[in-house]
Parts: structure tokens; sequence; C-alpha cells
């Protein structure tokens, strides 16, 4: 499966549970910069965060007046975010659900959200259209998908260990799998991001972004 080594890359909640377990923090605790940019001229609504992770992102949806689900396979990254969530004070944690779920097996409400956000959520190709369709079904008419990822021009150039290059993608092969009559691609592009200090992500410099909006 591999390009680089012949190690199994499974990433499932026990992967995630552990990683999570073996640092205080692993993200950077900031929104992704993305988020807050393609967020900013929504009316707040129902939102569903998915791969949610630490939760610093349905904090700062919730800090903006939505009404978050925060969904991830690991028990860990949601108890950890529910405190993040608590120490933000000001009714957010009572803004946001907590959803501990594996989303290659359970499909989230079909047009239950006007937001959903997918970030960094990597997956091998066959499971990644799956969801993607169940995704899109999350998002109600007139809603938005925004799903975005690490570059994988940039992933490529990596040395040594890392994942298989088949779960990253780009913009243009999550545009493609939805279907044009029933979506508005407003976004589909590659965007550098400044280095960020701290956190496991900080290294990478380019996101792809798929931003569409449900007809
Ligand atoms: C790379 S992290 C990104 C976390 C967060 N979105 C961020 O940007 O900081 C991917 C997250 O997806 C979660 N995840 C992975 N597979 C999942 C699945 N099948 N169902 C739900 N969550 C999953 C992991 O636990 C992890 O928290």
């Amino acid at each position: 499966m591999s390009e680089t080594n012949d190690r199994q890359w499974r990433w499932d909640a026990e992967y995630w549970d552990e990683l999570y377990l073996s640092r205080d923090s692993v993200w950077s605790g900031r929104p992704n910069r993305v988020l807050v940019e393609e967020t900013a001229g929504l009316e707040p609504g129902r939102a569903l965060d998915v791969g949610a992770g630490e939760g610093a992102d349905a904090v700062w949806l919730a800090r903006q007046g939505w009404k978050v689900t925060a969904a991830d396979v690991s028990r860990v990254a949601l108890d950890r975010a529910a405190g993040h969530a608590a120490a933000a004070g000001g009714g957010i944690a009572g803004a946001i659900d907590w959803w501990r779920v594996d989303l290659l097996e359970t499909a989230p409400d079909p047009a239950g959200y006007d937001l959903v956000s997918a970030f960094f959520f990597h997956l091998e190709p066959g499971p990644r259209a799956e969801v993607l369709e169940r995704l899109a079904a999350a998002v109600a008419p007139g809603g938005t998908l925004l799903f975005v990822g690490h570059d994988p021009a940039q992933v490529e150039q990596v040395e040594g260990d890392r994942p298989p290059l088949e779960m990253f993608f780009t913009a243009e092969e999550i545009a493609a799998g939805l279907d044009p009559a029933a979506w508005e691609v407003v976004t589909a592009e590659k965007r550098p991001r400044p280095p960020a200090a701290g956190g496991a992500g900080h290294a990478h410099t380019a996101d792809v972004v798929l931003r569409a909006r449900r007809r």
C-alpha cells in the first residue's frame, strides 16, 4: 500500500487515541486559517465539524454563533476538546455537541447541517469517496461543504517515512465527486499557508481547499 515503505498505515480509533495520549496537545490550538477565511461571510446555523480533533475549529465556530456538532473517532480527542470548550467560557460549551463516531461506518443526518467542514480528514480513495458522498448528503440546500487537506505535491517531496500519497487529494478531485446539478463549486484551489508555530501540522505550507454550495 505504501509507496515509501512496507509499514501498514492504519488510521483507526486506536491509532488516533494513542496519538492524542502521546502528547498534551497535538495541534496548534488555533482554528484553521482556511475555516476562518471561508466561513467569514456565512450566516451561522448548524455546523458539522468532521474529524474535530482537539476542538479548535468547533470552539471558533461556536464563538461565531454556530450550533456545532463536533465529530471524531477518538474519545481522547473529544474529551480534550470538551475541556477547551469549557475553558473558553461564554456559553461556548453549550453550543457544541460532541459526537464519538466512526464516519466510515455511520452517516450524519441527511440535509442536517448548513455547514459541513472537514479539515485534514485523509482517507484512502475508496473510503474517501464513500464518506464524501455521505458528508455532501448531510449539507442542507443552500448550505456549504468545506473539504480541506494537505497538498499532495508537497507530501510527495517528503523523504522517508510518510503516509501513502493516495491518502492525499487535490481540490479538483473532491470537486469531481460532486454532482454539478446539485452543487456550485465556489473554491477549488491550492492555497499557501504561512508556517505555523507549533502543532503537528506546522511543516505543511499549502492546503487544498474545496468549498461548494448545495443548490
Ligand atoms: C489530522 S486530524 C485533524 C484534526 C482537526 N480537524 C484539525 O484540523 O486540527 C484528523 C482527525 O480525524 C479523526 N478521524 C480519523 N478517522 C476518522 C473516522 N473514520 N471517523 C471520525 N473521525 C475520524 C481523527 O481522530 C483526528 O482527530
